[in-house]
């Protein structure tokens, strides 16, 4: 940790590791890894995109997780799904977490699997106190087999549900505290919902421990008038900034994340997106808002 001078703030206690700023590594930029100039602090990658052993993704991933920190997201778990995540699934994931000995293991609170079919959208929960009851002993029973805690990121929804008794922001907290997990918040995602459920996304922030909150998500959404679309094609809009800026104050040096997935620009283009978090952790937290980076 750096030491701080009287003149920078004193950020709040988080619940790292912090890892700096990173961005998603996706197929445009694997050369990247492979050629060892990946000039970011972290890269985070699809977890099913790498469960083959072997191949040029395994190759990426061999090089990349020499140079940096790698995170592995997942988008398939469906850990609010009526049963327990597929055991040949986290047999899997498991195989490549022992590989590739990545700093955490993410994927979002949703479900995705019903009587044998699956969803590739991240549907929303219900906010009940018997989904949260569900939703932690899935978690539990994933951490268990995992032999590590996992983080839990927060949808964009366009759809709620009737027998919801509490607001999105009381589940999540609620559910990392009783499932000892901690949490990915995806800062667009609550823009966007902000918005399609008419909350402020300050006041969401607010209501989150921030001794569970270990990394951010910035992406780009469509703004269509009556809602908004979550779509990470673009650079990630003022609002997002905005309430990134508001987080770190709230939340102190949490690893941000630049996701990108849709028409991937060139690298000098994603790598300006994660200037710009650097950048704006470093204006908020001082030196405490950025790591360093072997030159
Ligand atoms: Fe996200």
């Amino acid at each position: 940790m750096p030491r701080l001078t009287n003149l920078e703030p004193k950020p709040p206690p988080s619940a790292g590791p912090f890892l700096g700023h990173g961005v998603g590594l996706r197929v445009p930029h694997y050369s990247r890894a492979l050629d060892g100039t990946l000039d970011v602090d972290w890269i985070e990658v699809i977890s099913e995109n790498f469960f083959g052993p072997g191949g040029r993704p395994r190759a990426v991933l061999e090089r990349a997780r020499r140079q940096m920190p790698v995170v592995l997201h997942g988008v398939s778990m469906g850990i609010g799904s009526p049963n327990e995540p597929s055991p040949s699934y986290l047999d899997r994931l498991d195989e490549l977490a022992r590989w590739v000995e990545p700093a955490w293991i993410s994927d979002h609170l949703s479900w995705s699997h019903l009587g044998g079919q699956h969803s590739h959208d991240l549907l929303p929960l219900p906010y009940t106190e018997e989904a949260i009851d569900h939703v932690v002993q899935n978690v539990q029973h994933v951490q268990d087999r995992l032999g590590r805690q996992i983080l839990l990121e927060n949808v964009s929804s366009y759809v709620g549900y009737h027998a919801s008794t509490m607001p999105e922001w009381e589940f999540l907290a609620e559910v990392a505290r009783r499932a000892d997990c901690f949490l990915l918040l995806d800062l667009n995602n609550i823009v966007v919902s902000g918005k399609n459920h008419d909350f402020q996304p300050e006041a969401y922030l607010a209501a989150i421990p921030g001794d569970r909150v270990r990394q951010f998500h910035l992406a780009n959404h469509d703004d269509r008038g009556a809602y908004k679309f979550d779509n990470h094609r673009g650079a990630v809009p003022k609002e997002v900034w905005a309430l990134f800026e508001a987080a770190l104050r709230r939340f102190g040096p949490v690893s941000s994340l630049v996701e990108w997935d849709e028409d991937v620009p060139d690298w000098d283009t994603l790598r300006q997106e994660q200037r710009i978090a650097e950048g704006l952790a470093k204006s908020v937290l001082g030196r405490a808002g950025r790591v360093s980076r072997p030159a």
